[in-house]
């Protein structure tokens, strides 16, 4: 699908946006493992996390749902999962991906995972080595750098792991398999990334401690069922955010957003940009804060990013690239290496992007330099098959002059599926 972005006059009202993909995920894998029901309200019909429901399926789950968000989970308890009988297809999510396998290399089973052709290219070598030192058997290409990936997992020992990148994928990995390891498993990362999974686990009964940047799990433990509400997804929020900040006259609220400390880098920097926004915490779910995020048309100005911010705003450094190019001013990106490896190559296909509509950018080893201010121009547009280009480069439009055409659209259905829908019913034309 093409998708046609006209500039609006302005974007009014309020609006939900859909559940954290990243809550979604483990709320489906704990639910799993876990003794008893889950139930999850508000769970992210996307792409990416039907994968996951479907991986679990294939391994003997009873999952009913999702019906208008609602997903009930049976859960068959840590040892309860069954050899799948054929390859579970993570499609194109790395999330998926890296977290299943660490829960497959505590099973005493056969598997193989695989996923879509950018998922093949993303590397899973972070993951495997520390799966194997904790005794796991597991092979891939290129020696278990890259999927599809077979898995014959069994007890483990436990591990203390540093990890060498700030990666919730790979500390979530590595927790997981650490529930099927007699004793303490911990992980030390170099800045802190989101932390829903630890969350997640307390919050079904595993022990969990904290210790700075290390973050610890007793195996074997007591998983209970639990009730669910995910919140909605900031990444996904943070389109509306940004649209809001760079049309004119707009003034939008965003109700029932997460506001985990460990997600909300994308608030910090909008306001050191300048833009004119209200929080309101509501409360909390889950383990999980949430509350209600307003946005108004704001005057931007070009900052510097870098740091320990990262983890807490990797997801939403391709829209930030759509604010600097609407700001007053430079706007310096550095330390964000990763976004090599997600999706896309973040660094590359943004720069792409935001050439093609005339925006001054240069690409860095580790970061981005965007020169703003200009009035941007509507053109054709890659999204390389990833969802977050494809609508970081839509919000652009919302204020380029004439039309932004969006090849390969329909890659939006991975974590928000109403995007367009949202959008249009903003929008003031
Ligand atoms: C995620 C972690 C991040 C993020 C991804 C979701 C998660 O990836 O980019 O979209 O749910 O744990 P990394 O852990 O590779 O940084």
């Amino acid at each position: 699908m093409e998708l046609v972005i006209r500039p609006v006059r302005s974007l009014k009202g309020t609006v939900a946006v859909p559940g954290d993909k990243s809550i979604s995920h483990r709320a489906l894998m704990l639910g799993a493992i876990a003794t008893g029901e889950t139930v999850v309200e508000n769970f992210l019909e996307g792409e990416d996390c039907l994968a996951t429901l479907a991986c679990f399926r294939s391994m003997g789950v009873e999952i009913t749902g999702p019906e208008a968000g609602r997903v009930v989970i049976r859960g068959c308890g840590l040892y309860g999962l069954s050899e799948p009988e054929d390859v579970l297809d993570a499609k194109n999510s790395g999330t998926t991906m890296r977290l299943l396998l660490g829960i497959l290399a505590g099973q005493p089973f056969f598997s193989v995972l695989t996923g879509d052709s950018s998922l093949r290219r993303r590397p899973m070598g972070r993951v495997v080595r520390p799966l194997r030192e904790m005794g796991a058997r597991i092979s891939g290409r290129g020696g278990g750098e890259l999927a599809p990936l077979a898995v014959t997992g069994g007890e483990l020992k436990p591990l203390a792991f540093t990890s060498p990148v700030a990666s919730a994928q790979v500390k979530s990995a590595v927790l997981l398999a650490g529930l099927y390891a007699q004793g303490t498993t911990s992980v030390t990362e170099p800045a802190l990334s989101r932390d829903h999974t630890e969350r997640m686990l307390e919050y079904f009964g595993a022990r969990v401690t904290r210790d700075g940047l290390t973050v610890a799990v007793d195996g074997n433990p007591v998983l209970k069922g639990a009730a669910i509400r995910v919140p909605g997804d900031i990444s996904s929020a943070a389109f509306l955010m940004v649209a809001a900040c760079i049309v004119p006259e707009a003034a939008l609220t965003i109700k029932g957003v997460g506001l985990n400390p460990t997600r909300t880098g994308i608030i910090e920097v909008l306001r050191e940009m300048g833009a004119r926004m209200e929080i309101t915490p509501a409360g909390e779910a889950g383990g999980e804060p949430y509350g209600d995020i307003t946005v108004y048309s704001s005057e931007l100005r070009g900052v510097e990013i870098g740091g320990a911010l990262i983890p807490r705003l990797i997801d939403e450094i391709p829209v930030i690239t759509v604010a600097a190019a609407c700001a007053c001013g430079k706007t310096v990106i550095r330390n964000a290496a990763e976004l090599k490896v997600k999706e896309s190559d973040r660094l590359k296909t943004m720069a792409a992007g935001l050439s093609c509509l005339g925006v001054p950018v240069e690409e860095l080893p580790d970061g981005l330099i965007i020169y703003g201010g200009k009035r941007l121009s509507g053109a054709v547009v890659e999204s390389y098959g990833d969802h977050r280009v494809a609508m970081a480069l839509a919000v652009a439009g919302l204020t380029a002059d004439g039309e932004t055409v969006i090849k390969e659209a329909d890659v939006v259905n991975v974590s928000f599926p109403d995007f367009v829908e949202t959008l249009q019913r903003l929008s003031v034309e």
